[in-house]
Formats: C-alpha cells, sequence, structure tokens
C-alpha cells in the first residue's frame, strides 16, 4: 500500500521504517530539515536498537522517502498516519498544534481520486478523533470552498505502544493492535496495512529476531473514543503499578521490609504479574507524565477528580525528591559538594532525555550549588545540547565520572552502571556514598566495600 506518515520522530520514523521494510510504500513528512537530512542519508537521527540497518535497507530500495511537502506525500496515501507530537501545555492538556498543522494540509491534499483513512496514531485526547476530522475538513475547505465529500475518507485511530529502547521490536511484534474506527471499510484496510504483523508471515529481520512462539498478534476493533481512551488508561496504569511499587518500598524502608522481596512475593499471583513492579526513582520519559496529566485534565473537564492518577503523579514527585533529600542528609552541608550522576536518559536503551528524573534531580543539586558530573552512554550528547548553560561535567565512562566524588547517583540502570567493580570505584572517590536509585547493586556487598549506601526500600 501507498503510507504516508506526519512525523518522523520515534513513533513515526519507526513506523514508516517497519511498515517499508514489511513491503509497503511510505512518504514520511517532516518539518525539522536536519532530521529529513539525515533520514535521507540513512542516518537514524534517534537511537533505537535496530533503527540503523533497518532505515539503511529500506533507504537503499527507495521503499521510505521523506519530504517537507505534505501535499505530495498525501496525493498518492491509501493511509496517512499522523504520528507529530503532543507534548504537554502547562495546564496540563495536551498541546494538539501540530496534529491541527497536519490535518489541515491532508484536508488540502485531498481528493476523489481513491479512498484515505487517516489514522492518529499520535496519543491524543479522547475526542480528538472528531478534531481532526474538523480540522481535515477545515484544510479542504480553504483550497476548494466546500465540503468535502464524506465518503472520500474516514478518521481512524490506531494508538501505539512502543516502548523507546525497543522500538523496532515492538513496532513487528506488538502485545496487541488496536484500531478505532466509525466505519467497516476503516477496519478492512488496517487489517490489510498490518497483515504481515498480524500474521507474523514477514521474515524476521536478523537484528530484531521474534519472539519465540509468537505466531498470531491480536487485533482489537473498538470505537474512536474506546481506542483513544485504551492508550491512555494502559500509560496511566502502567505509571501507576510503578507508583505504588515505590509506595509500598516507602513503608517497607520504615518498617524493615525488603520491596524487591516483597514485589516478587505479590508478583508470583498471576493476578499481579512481577513485571513493572520495580521500585526506585521513579518513571519518567515522553509519555507517561504527560499522558497521565492529560487524562486528568480530561477527567477534571468532564467533573470528575480523578484520585489515584493524581497520586500516581505525587507519588512519583517525591521520589525524585528522595534522592535529593538523601545527598543533603549524607553530605550535610551539601553546597560546594561533589557528586556524579550516572545515568541522564529516563531508561536504558534510549536516548530521550524528556522528562527524565535524572535532569529534576540535577537541576535541583544545580540549584544547592553541588558541582555535577555526568555519565551517559548515549544521552550526554542530547543533555549538552538541551542544556549548554548547565554548568555540568561529562565523563566518558562511570568510574572517570566518579574520580575525587563524595557522593555517586545511580539514575539509570545501564549495563555500564550495573557491571561497575564497587572496591575500584571507592577506591576512586574522595569519599565513598552510593545513592542506588535503581536497587541495582547488593546492599551487603556495597557496605563490606565501604559505602554508605543507599537504595529505595530495602
Ligand atoms: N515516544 C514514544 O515512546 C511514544 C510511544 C507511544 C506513543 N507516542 C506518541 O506518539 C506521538 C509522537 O511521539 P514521538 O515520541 O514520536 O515524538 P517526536 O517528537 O519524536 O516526533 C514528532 C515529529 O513530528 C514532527 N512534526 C511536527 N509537526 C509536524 C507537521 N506538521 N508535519 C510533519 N511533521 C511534524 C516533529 O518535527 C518531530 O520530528 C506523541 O503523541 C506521543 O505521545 C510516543
Amino acid at each position: 500500500m501507498n503510507v504516508a506518515v506526519f512525523g518522523a520522530g520515534y513513533v513515526g520514523l519507526v513506523t514508516g521504517a517497519v511498515l517499508a521494510d514489511l513491503g509497503h510504500q511510505v512518504m514520511l513528512v517532516e518539518v525539522d530539515q536536519d532530521k529529513i537530512a539525515q533520514i535521507r542519508d540513512g542516518i537514524p537521527p534517534i537511537y533505537e536498537a535496530g533503527l540503523a540497518p533497518l532505515l539503511r535497507r529500506v533507504r537503499d530500495r527507495a521503499a521510505l522517502e521523506i519530504t517537507d511537502q505534505p501535499l505530495v506525500a498525501v496525493a498518492e496515501a491509501e493511509v496517512v498516519f499522523i504520528a507529530v507530537g503532543t507534548p504537554p501545555l502547562p495546564n496540563g492538556d495536551a498541546d494538539l498544534r501540530y496534529v491541527k498543522a497536519a490535518a489541515l494540509a491532508i484536508g488540502r491534499g485531498l481528493d476523489g481520486h481513491h479512498r484515505r483513512v487517516i489514522v492518529n496514531k499520535a496519543t491524543v485526547p479522547i475526542g480528538s478523533a472528531n478534531l481532526v476530522e474538523v480540522w481535515i475538513a477545515d484544510g479542504y475547505r480553504e483550497v476548494h470552498g466546500e465540503e468535502p465529500p464524506a465518503a472520500w475518507y474516514t478518521v481512524a485511530s490506531n494508538p501505539e505502544f512502543l516502548r523507546e529502547g525497543s522500538a523496532v521490536a515492538d513496532t513487528l511484534y506488538p502485545d496487541r493492535i488496536v484500531l478505532g474506527a466509525d466505519v467497516p471499510w476503516a477496519f478492512t484496510v488496517l487489517r490489510e496495512l498490518y497483515r504481515p504483523i498480524i500474521e507474523q508471515s514477514f521474515e524476521a529481520p536478523l537484528e530484531t529476531p521474534r519472539p519465540r512462539g509468537l505466531t498470531q498478534v491480536p487485533v482489537m476493533e473498538t470505537g474512536r473514543v474506546s481506542a483513544e481512551m485504551i492508550k491512555y488508561a494502559a500509560n496511566a496504569f502502567l505509571a501507576t503499578k510503578i507508583s505504588f511499587a515505590n509506595e509500598i518500598a516507602n513503608i517497607c524502608e520504615r518498617v524493615g521490609a525488603d520491596v524487591g522481596e516483597v514485589m516478587y512475593g505479590i508478583g508470583l499471583d498471576s493476578r499481579i504479574g512481577t513485571r513493572f513492579l520495580q521500585a526506585g526513582v521513579g518513571w519518567g520519559g515522553s509519555c507517561f507524565g504527560k499522558d497521565l496529566s492529560a487524562l486528568v485534565f480530561t477527567s477534571r473537564e468532564y467533573g470528575y477528580v480523578p484520585e489515584i492518577l493524581e497520586a500516581t503523579a505525587a507519588v512519583n514527585a517525591r521520589q525524585r525528591q528522595r534522592v535529593v533529600s538523601l545527598l543533603q542528609e549524607e553530605l550535610k552541608p551539601i553546597h560546594g559538594r561533589r557528586v556524579t550522576i550516572w545515568g541522564l536518559a529516563f531508561k536504558p536503551g534510549t536516548d530521550d532525555l524528556r522528562d527524565a528524573p535524572a535532569l529534576t534531580v540535577i537541576e535541583a543539586l544545580l540549584r544547592l550549588g553541588v558541582r555535577v558530573t555526568a555519565y551517559d552512554p548515549v544521552a550526554a550528547e542530547n543533555c549538552r545540547r538541551q542544556h549548554p548553560d548547565w554548568p555540568l561535567t561529562y565523563a566518558p565512562d562511570p568510574l572517570a565520572a566518579a574520580e575525587g566524588a563524595e557522593a555517586v547517583v545511580l539514575m539509570t540502570e545501564w549495563p555500564q552502571v550495573r557491571e561497575v567493580d564497587l572496591e575500584r570505584l571507592a577506591a576512586v572517590m574522595r569519599r565513598p556514598v552510593l545513592i542506588d536509585g535503581r536497587n541495582v547493586f547488593d546492599p551487603a556487598a556495597a557496605r563490606r566495600a565501604g559505602f554508605a549506601y543507599h537504595s529505595i526500600g530495602r
């Protein structure tokens, strides 16, 4: 099929490249000229496992192209994805200006040559499919002075569940595909588009092997509003699982229980499950915080106070502050001390710094006059670019970063920091204080190595 994808970010680029690799003809539409140039050269502007060879492959076959001209992309496309960003506004609601710009452009390019399914893949507030429909009609009216015939197009919702760090694998081997539409033909077109994934009939790329036993991906067909809600509810639930683990961790600390043991113990109950119950400095990233606040905003717009969702966010904010409090306690007075931060990205495997807990902690430390050295194997460059005014020192490896430090804080559990030898770490530090924000190290081993050691809930 001919496919257009608006937005060549984490979602759009990965979706576009995967669909091209599965045999579709994909045109990406992007506004960022640097991204366009890099993608044209076959270089992914983001760090994702398996994306570089995939991109090179589809580019060399000319199965994936990129343009800044929406009309060119819309002209041929039978399916048009909207995968632009939906960042949070100060009031918590999602900012739909990029979605609106994309929808208007799609409307301007609409014609009667063939039917089109316009698919919202971005995470958008409940009811946005209606707005996209209105904006597409506005775009068409701008050009033609009349409403577009309803039979020419339909708007569907197809929320994205990929995780950064494993975006390619998640796109090829998703747990489920959720399709929300108002008309049956939209389901038919989208099932056809996704058929190789649904039936797992493609040859798995060498660099992204198929999970053993996967033969079929479940597809859920539902209405647009429910599809939009599924995305928000899924992220809210995942964020709540982590905040729940952190709530229990904080009680564990007070009563002398070990949250790792406790979460494992409850997770063995098949109704609960062991995954996503890791206590630590809390969740971050581009989605959980913004999606949670957008759902809270929608909920309040309709006169309902979502107590659990608000508590999920509050517990998470407190976990970040907890790291700063521990440092203040260990290093008092903290001003002028040297602290090393291991990990900037919100989780291992990505260079994404959006809403990363490490940045909140660094900001607080800089405000307190702490001298901060940071290490991150892939996100350091992004941090330097995004915060050129921060007086940070960057180090090339975990031990070099800890040289002369009075405390090390583990914020992201990269393999490089998991593997650090604690005796060697203690030897290079000026004062052996270790705040293990991800419960990576064995507390007894850390204390044997001479550390004043703190982790979360143990
Ligand atoms: N990143 C994730 O892990 C993830 C997972 C699931 C869902 N989502 C959702 O997917 C959406 C996109 O997220 P992302 O992380 O890919 O964002 P991103 O910021 O990485 O990418 C968005 C891209 O859209 C481009 N863009 C903006 N306006 C445009 C326009 N009018 N035409 C064409 N391109 C335009 C931007 O330049 C940017 O490259 C968001 O709604 C997000 O919530 C993200």
